[in-house]
């Protein structure tokens, strides 16, 4: 009951308050929606959508999508998705209207990396992308190697993390589809400009992009 209250008082305070001041955004517990498709249902109706219009997410949905891509599910700390040795070398970085920020999992938060509306730059020129609520950025950290229980040579981690970014881009595909949005898998990315601007330290791949938002 407290952990209900403490949820909806943190959703109500998100429902009221616009992205753009904050530095940090602590997202709303995930939860199951009753009326929710089932997965068969949703591997039905999987596309990709491109036809897409400028429209918010609500937080409760926002916190799901990235759930879906990074999230925890268990209570020993590992995730929705598989990763290759349970090193978690993949990291997301949400990219809206308001700004690029980084996913937190462990804490369910957002921390606002730059502020402004840099859905343009990770994309190469598919101009759908500017309109997608968020477009979700899957980036390989190549430090997260260093506590692998093996070592593995860099191409394998190279493989490893291009393989765990596929799970994590189909677990938001099906999720989009319970929500009623659209999502289209990008490679074509503005990769120099995206990790200038997100300032990501050299060594990092950006592997994957991913829109998803309200579409027509
Ligand atoms: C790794 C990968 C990269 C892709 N890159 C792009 C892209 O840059 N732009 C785009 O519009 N679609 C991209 N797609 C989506 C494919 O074009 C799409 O999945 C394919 O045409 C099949 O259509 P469907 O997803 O509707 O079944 C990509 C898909 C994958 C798996």
């Amino acid at each position: 009951m407290k952990k209900f209250l403490l949820t909806l008082a943190v959703m109500i305070f998100m429902s009221t308050t616009s992205y753009a001041a904050q530095s940090e955004i602590i997202l709303p517990t995930v939860g199951i929606n009753s009326d929710e498709i089932s997965v068969t249902q949703a591997l039905q109706q999987r596309k990709s959508n491109r036809n897409f219009v400028d429209k918010a997410l609500t937080p409760a949905q926002l916190s799901k999508i990235l759930w879906a891509a990074n999230g925890i599910n268990r209570e020993n700390g590992k995730r929705v998705n598989p990763a290759a040795l349970g090193v978690y070398s993949v990291e997301v970085y949400a990219v809206t209207k308001e700004g690029i920020y980084l996913y937190d999992p462990a804490n369910n938060k957002l921390k606002l990396i730059a502020e402004g509306d840099y859905r343009a730059i990770t994309t190469t020129g598919q101009s759908f992308v500017e309109k997608a609520a968020v477009n979700l950025v899957y980036v390989e950290m190549p430090k997260a190697w260093a506590n692998a229980k093996y070592a593995s040579p860099r191409d394998a981690q190279i493989s490893f993390a291009n393989i765990a970014a596929g799970a994590m881009v189909q677990s938001v595909a099906l999720v989009a589809e319970t929500e009623g949005l659209g999502n289209c898998v990008r490679g074509s990315i503005n990769r120099e400009e995206f990790k200038k601007v997100a300032r990501l330290s050299a060594d990092k791949i950006i592997l994957l992009a991913q829109s998803v938002g309200y579409c027509n």
